[in-house]
């Protein structure tokens, strides 16, 4: 199989060396192209076999699967000039949320898929969120989460639902570094301690919360109340926490939840409607 990459900005050269590195792919299956050609030229020095493609044409005619890597309103405009090179057996997979199903199969006549891939695929770690268009056939669906599963866990979910378990997988990396980033510098300014030390010691534990919810068969308050002794010193940290956070959650998905609706509006419009065929 060949593998097209088209944008191989931060995620899309993320998912292309994953892939790589995995074994999932071999350099020579790839073939990429970015509207600043030395990005890819760069990629192929690291791994040589892998053809730079100087137009997003050639990528698509050479690939038989596509992951479309661009952002949001990026997309109509490649998509009209790779669409007459599309045959109906290639398969184009959109890595963004606001671009629907329904806008790609308008304006292609391939198969098209979309997943929301994550930073912790660079780690072979994280859901993969997909989604299948209605020509996707089962094998189509096979095949995508077959070259996924080395770098991910490929989960099916309801396009309607993508924005917010977009934000637990995709987001969720630089939620909870932000809030690790933030815990460690007062530690640093409290203290003196090494920051490298203490950094490390965060990503232990986010790694063994991680595996305790996955695997330890834990839900986040049963660990809250593993880790708690009534009247102890984690339990007034709790507190203070509870109260400090009140409704910030809430606010984080009426957030994240707002701009995903502006980006729809604006593709919507760029594509002609909503649900416009
Ligand atoms: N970052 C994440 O963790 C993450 C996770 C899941 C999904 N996504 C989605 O992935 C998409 C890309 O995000 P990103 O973070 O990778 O953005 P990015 O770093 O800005 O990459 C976008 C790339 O697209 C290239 N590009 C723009 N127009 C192009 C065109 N006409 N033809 C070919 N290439 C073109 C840009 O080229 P230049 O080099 O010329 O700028 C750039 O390298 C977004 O829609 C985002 O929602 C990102």
């Amino acid at each position: 199989m060949k593998v097209g990459f088209i944008g191989t900005g931060s995620m899309g050269s993320l998912l292309l060396e994953a892939l790589i590195d995995s074994g999932s792919l071999a350099p020579n299956q790839v073939y990429a192209s970015n509207r600043t050609t030395e990005k890819v030229i760069r990629l192929q020095q690291r791994h040589p076999g892998l053809h730079v493609c100087t137009s997003n044409a050639e990528t698509a005619h050479n690939s038989d699967l596509i992951f479309l890597c661009v952002k949001p309103l990026q997309f109509k405009a490649i998509l009209d000039e790779i669409g007459s090179t599309l045959r109906p057996d290639q398969m184009v997979v959109s890595i963004t949320s606001p671009v629907q199903i329904h806008h790609l199969e308008s304006a292609l006549c391939c198969k098209v898929a979309k997943i929301i891939p994550s930073v912790a695929h660079r780690v072979q770690s994280g859901v993969c969120l997909c989604m299948y268009g209605s020509r996707i056939k089962e094998e189509d669906r096979q095949l995508i989460e077959h070259l996924l599963s080395p770098i991910s866990k490929p989960i099916l979910i309801d396009e309607s639902f993508v924005r917010i378990t977009s934000d637990l997988s995709s987001c969720g990396p630089a939620f909870l570094s932000f809030f690790l980033d933030q815990w460690i510098n007062a530690a640093v300014e409290t203290t003196g301690m090494d920051r490298g030390e203490l950094t490390w010691i965060a990503g232990e534990m986010l790694l063994g919360t991680g595996k305790l919810l996955t695997q330890g068969g834990f839900t986040p308050l049963e660990l809250q109340k593993r880790v708690t002794v009534p009247g102890g010193i984690t339990a007034e940290a709790l507190a203070l926490l509870d109260s400090s956070l009140t409704g910030v959650f809430h606010r984080l998905i009426a957030t994240t939840h707002g701009k995903y609706k502006e980006d729809l509006e604006k593709c919507d419009a760029q594509f002609g409607g909503p649900g416009a065929d």
